[in-house]
């Protein structure tokens, strides 16, 4: 099979925000406690903080953590995670229907986020609270002094603001399993009230306002009409979550649902641009894709999980190889789509839907940590206009599905061209044909592969890693092998 990639110097979709890599922490299953926080583990350090984790997020360069929730913040007071260990109440999380100790908190968090080079998305709870915790909370992290808010983080042990930039206005609050859940007018109303605040407290802030937890809800489209129709002048961008299963076991069609995502960021896009034409407004709002990944394989096993324990393993999903082509697949949507979505966060980052898996011996790296790796790392820069041609094929869900996914990025500063590339083919390898106008003197600085396993494989046994591409020549154009079933990245410097 053959397929073409053509790409010119000056056909460019957008700057690429690095916060498109970002990721989530949320106070969930074992997340924070036995997984980004484990004190007296052998591999913690004196504070608890795994230092084994921390190389590992280090190594998906992941430049912003949302935090603490999710469902949690729905019903948290983060106030109950400030000041002396001792006195922090423990409490019950409906949300997850898990005991949190809040040993944890938001100066644990701040901290560790700093050893992650990493900044913090702080979410605030919209669900039983509203204008008045939310403007408190920013004035705590922000704020530089001589308040009741700012000196009393001072007192906690940080004399300089936390200066945390991007805040989330609640979460999923169109969702009944929310606490506190509302109907748009009641969210729009009450997000743009702490919007108000909060951006009174620190106008330096982004703020971003919640859209629709799912397509398949059934206010999906109203709910975002609405929740702009209150908050446009005073929020920055809205939300989308998504996440993928192969339930039905049919690799093509799951391979396919890449083009589900395209089609959700393309209608949450036009809904945005309508409101703005309504309002006469010269104002654009973005999108923040803050939860995204694959969630459905410890569905059954969370049914089972007794309730009110401290860091229960919830949603430790193990990840086979094909969910690492179809996170291949969604991180080329998304940057298809860098000229709207600046933000977005793989949920999550420990134990919880997770690249990274922690037991008390270390961590484990899952198959979607290597697609997310390299992305993250060579992805940065320009995304360019991608052309590309292959032959397709008909899914259960899509009537057209190309075999050849793929998107170019542009780094002018280190002058490279980086190539992301999935077969989707389960059985013919791609004879892959990638022209760039407007570059000269091509060179390759390196190819990898990632493929050959099968399909249910998983990766507790640290079987898996990235392979060198050996079949490919540059000479003008490049010219290359892709196996079927393959994440393929290829770096060129000219
Ligand atoms: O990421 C897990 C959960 O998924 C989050 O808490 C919630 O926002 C979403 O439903």
């Amino acid at each position: 099979m053959k397929g073409q990639i053509k790409v010119s110097s000056d056909s460019r979709i957008s700057e690429i925000d690095p916060r498109l890599y970002g990721s989530f922490i949320e106070h969930l299953g074992r997340a924070v406690y036995e997984g980004i926080y484990q004190p007296g583990n052998p591999n913690a350090d004196e504070n608890g903080y795994r230092q084994d984790v921390l190389a590992a997020v280090r190594k998906l360069n992941v430049p912003i953590v949302r935090y603490p929730g999710g469902n949690f913040v729905s019903g948290y007071n983060w106030e109950d995670s400030v000041g002396p260990k001792e006195t922090r109440p423990k409490r019950l999380d409906l949300a997850w229907r898990s005991l949190e100790t809040n040993e944890f908190g938001l100066h644990e968090f701040v901290k560790w986020a700093e050893m992650a080079n990493s900044e913090v998305n702080m979410a605030v709870n919209l669900g039983t609270r509203g204008v008045d915790a939310a403007r408190n909370v920013v004035e705590y992290c922000n704020f530089p002094s001589g308040t009741y808010w700012s000196d009393l983080r001072r007192k906690n042990g940080a004399e300089k603001p936390f200066g945390i930039k991007t805040w989330c206005l609640g979460n999923e609050m169109d969702g009944p399993w929310q606490i506190g859940a509302k109907t748009a007018q009641e969210y729009g109303r009450l997000a743009n009230e702490a919007a108000k605040a909060m951006k009174w407290v620190d106008d330096s802030i982004e703020l971003v306002a919640c859209g629709s937890s799912s397509m398949e809800n059934p206010t999906f489209g109203s709910w975002e009409e609405t929740v702009l129709d209150e908050t446009y002048d005073n929020i920055d961008y809205l939300s989308l979550h998504r996440y993928y299963g192969n339930q039905e076991n049919d690799l093509q069609n799951y391979l396919a649902k890449s083009l589900d995502l395209d089609e959700f960021i393309s209608s949450v896009v036009a809904i945005c641009d309508a409101v703005k034409a309504r309002k006469h407004s010269k104002k654009t709002i973005n999108l923040s894709m803050d939860e995204w990944n694959v969630w459905y394989h410890s569905n059954n096993q969370d049914k089972e999980i007794k309730p009110w324990q401290v860091a229960p393993p919830l949603l430790e999903d193990i990840y086979n190889f094909e969910d690492a082509l179809l996170v291949g697949c969604l991180l080329i949507t998304l940057l298809k789509h860098s000229d709207r979505v600046k933000i977005a966060c793989l949920a999550q980052l420990v134990n919880v839907i997770a690249p990274i898996m922690t037991n008390d011996q270390g961590v484990w790296l899952q198959s979607i940590f290597y697609p997310f790796m390299q992305v993250s790392q060579y992805g940065r820069g320009v995304a360019l206009n991608t052309v590309t041609k292959s032959e397709s094929y008909k899914a259960k869900d899509f009537d057209e599905v190309p075999y050849l996914e793929s998107i170019a990025t542009l780094d002018e500063e280190h002058r490279e061209i980086s190539i992301f590339a999935v077969n989707r083919s389960s059985k013919e390898t791609m004879d892959l044909d990638f022209v760039a106008d407007g570059f000269s003197n091509l060179k390759l600085l390196g190819a990898t592969q990632f493929c050959g396993y099968d399909i249910k494989a998983t990766n507790e046994d640290a079987k898996m890693d990235l392979q060198e591409l050996n079949e490919i020549s540059v000479d003008g154009s490049v010219q290359a092998k892709l196996q079927p079933l393959s994440w393929n990245v290829i770096r060129l410097g000219y």
